[in-house]
């Protein structure tokens, strides 16, 4: 007689399991690299190491009480010119950043005396090149945040590029025989619910800061229902076998 086949990790073959395993210990290093990353594209906006609210509020908002400039002369270019020099150009850019006036009131050759010396290619640092008024300008202008080019550019990337891991994880965890059918259909459509809900909520940041703390609900939960597909499948894959056989078929709802 042969023997009944059944559809669950539990009693696949070893080439599948290890298919599965590979698979699920690389998306994970991917998922802790991509955490990493994190820390160093948005971590550091606020001047401080680790993820914070005000991290992606900067990020995504843009610190709008100030410019770039008036940041950086209050800050690590404070003591790159007199005091005085400091306060007309910070007075400059309070008053619009005026091209004209960028000329006229001296603003051009405090440029030239204490900032090109760096700030410019002939320095051989790669600094934004202030013998240009339009990159004094640029850096003048209200902190914005992310642009919605970029916002766009990356929202497809993540959508597209993240859809498709969580197909192959959900479909692993999917052959997985111990979880309730109810909760596993739940962890199996949470990570693609939180995906759209945390890049939207990026969009919405962009627009209103409030909304920064749904982007970390939208990913915490993502990383949550993540993690516990994995330990489900990798448990069931090759910790249960040692204890019983299972004869329960994982795909039908019975
Ligand atoms: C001794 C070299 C040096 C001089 C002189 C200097 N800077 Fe800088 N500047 C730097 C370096 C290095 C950075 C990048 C590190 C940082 O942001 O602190 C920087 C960054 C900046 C930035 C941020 C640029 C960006 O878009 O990321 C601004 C704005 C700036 N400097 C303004 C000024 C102004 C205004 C002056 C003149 C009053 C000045 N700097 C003089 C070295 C210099």
């Amino acid at each position: 007689m042969p023997a009944t086949h059944n559809i669950n990790l539990c009693s696949q073959g070893i080439a599948l399991k290890s298919l599965f395993t590979g698979y699920l210990i690389v998306v994970a290093i991917g998922y802790m690299m991509a955490l990493v990353q994190i820390q160093f594209t948005h971590g550091l906006a606020d001047g401080e190491f680790g993820l914070s609210v005000d991290d992606i509020v900067y990020s995504y908002y843009g610190k709008r009480s100030g410019s770039v400039i008036e940041a950086k002369l209050n800050g690590s270019m404070q003591l790159m010119t007199s005091e005085e020099n400091r306060l007309k150009v910070i007075n400059w850019v309070h008053k619009g950043a005026d091209e004209k006036a960028f000329y006229d009131t001296g603003i051009r050759q405090i440029m030239d005396s204490s900032c090109v010396a760096c700030h410019s290619p002939a320095s051989g640092m790669s600094l934004p090149d202030f013998t240009k008024f339009e990159n004094v300008a640029k850096r003048a202008e209200t902190d914005t945040g992310a642009s919605f080019s970029s916002l766009a550019r990356i929202s497809h990337i993540h959508l597209f590029g993240i859809a498709f891991i969580f197909m192959f994880v959900g479909l692993i965890f999917s052959l997985a025989a111990g979880v309730p059918r109810y909760l596993k259909a739940a962890v199996v459509v949470m990570p693609y619910v939180f995906l759209i809900l945390d890049i939207s909520s990026w969009w919405l940041t962009k627009l209103n800061p409030n909304f920064a703390w749904l982007v970390i609900i939208g990913g915490g939960a993502m990383a949550l229902s993540f993690g516990f597909m994995w330990i489900v499948s990798m448990y069931e894959m090759w910790i249960m076998p040692r204890r019983k056989s299972d004869d329960r078929d994982a795909l039908l709802d019975e």
